[in-house]
């Protein structure tokens, strides 16, 4: 009962009013401006958490647009090298400019990856769309010179997944989390237990080729798996991170991570752009009808 309430919510949210929307969604995101975010990742730090900042957008069809968010990240970076913040950044291709032409993309991306670098940062290129991820892979093993400043993302639903893993060069740096986009069954796997399952050898995998994985995700089996092979194995603890998303409740597992100085990375994504990122968020919480219920009566 309590599941179909929640998937008849679901199905109303995309009819409800940006306004009401925004009501719940604002726990997901860091605020609208660039100062405000850092304030926010200021705290996080504070508290015992790294931080990545994503300025929230996604197919820029616009050239100037495509190099003004490049210059806004850019930005970002000296705003988190003056502040002393501990927080990278992460990316998505398609708000740099990778639907107008992949010489727009390029070019920003390198500015980007040259800047991190000569700040003795990090960006992380997030996984879009499967449409994405031939250019996602491509531009992270084509500035192999720039290892250290750059990484990208794996998502355990693609069957594709584990030969793309296979391919990367040892010591390479990925974040590893199941998948948000509604993939065809014929590339996704789309039961969620083999998505675990898949997630797990895909780890597994990961730390044989000594490569650094963000473990980005809040399901807590996973956690605990992960938390078993690190320590049957002795994975040391610079060779990964567990990352998790602004707005999402902290639980047991995060207070024994923190407590056992297991690395945190929070996802901070912020701007004006967040209607669409919010409503992904929202169709993830298993809560979402009492969650929105508690909003209404706030
Ligand atoms: P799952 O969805 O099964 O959630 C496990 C439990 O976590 C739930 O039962 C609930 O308790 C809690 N939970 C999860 N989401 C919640 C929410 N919104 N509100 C309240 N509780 C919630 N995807 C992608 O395709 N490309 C990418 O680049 C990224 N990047 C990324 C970065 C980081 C740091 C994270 C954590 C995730 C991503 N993702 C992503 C998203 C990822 O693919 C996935 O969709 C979500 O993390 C949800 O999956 P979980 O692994 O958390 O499991």
């Amino acid at each position: 009962m309590y599941y179909l309430v929640n998937k008849i919510i679901i199905n109303l949210i995309p009819l409800l009013p940006k306004f009401f929307v925004k009501l719940f969604a604002n726990k997901y995101v860091a605020g609208v401006k660039t100062s405000h975010a850092l304030k926010i990742v200021s705290k996080l730090n504070n508290n015992g958490f790294s931080c990545t900042l994503d300025i929230l957008g996604e197919h820029t069809a616009d050239l100037e647009e495509s190099d003004a968010i490049t210059y806004k990240y850019i930005d970002i970076l000296d705003k988190i090298k003056s502040n002393n913040l501990d927080c990278n950044i992460s990316i998505k291709p398609s708000h740099i400019g990778s639907d107008i032409g992949s010489e727009n993309f390029n070019q920003n991306i390198a500015k980007l990856i040259i800047k991190a670098n000569k700040n003795n940062n990090f960006i992380r290129i997030d996984m879009e769309d499967n449409k994405l991820t031939d250019l996602s892979i491509n531009t992270y093993k084509n500035n192999n010179k720039y290892k250290n400043s750059l990484g990208i993302v794996l998502q355990a639903y693609l069957m594709r997944t584990k030969d793309d893993l296979n391919s990367l060069e040892e010591n390479s740096n990925i974040r590893l989390c199941k998948g948000i986009y509604n993939e065809d069954k014929s590339i996704a796997i789309k039961d969620p237990q083999s998505i675990n399952t898949n997630y797990i050898e895909l780890l597994k995998i990961a730390f044989n080729k000594d490569i650094y994985v963000g473990i980005a995700t809040h399901d807590k089996k996973l956690i605990d798996k992960a938390l078993e092979i690190i320590k049957k194995n002795g994975i040391d603890k610079n060779k990964f991170e567990f990352q998790m998303l602004y707005g999402v409740p902290m639980d047991k597992t995060t207070e024994y991570l923190l407590k056992n100085n297991y690395k945190i990375r929070i996802y901070v994504p912020y701007g004006r752009n967040w209607y669409d990122y919010s409503i992904r968020r929202i169709k993830e919480n298993p809560n979402i009808s009492k969650y929105i219920i508690q909003n209404l009566f706030k």
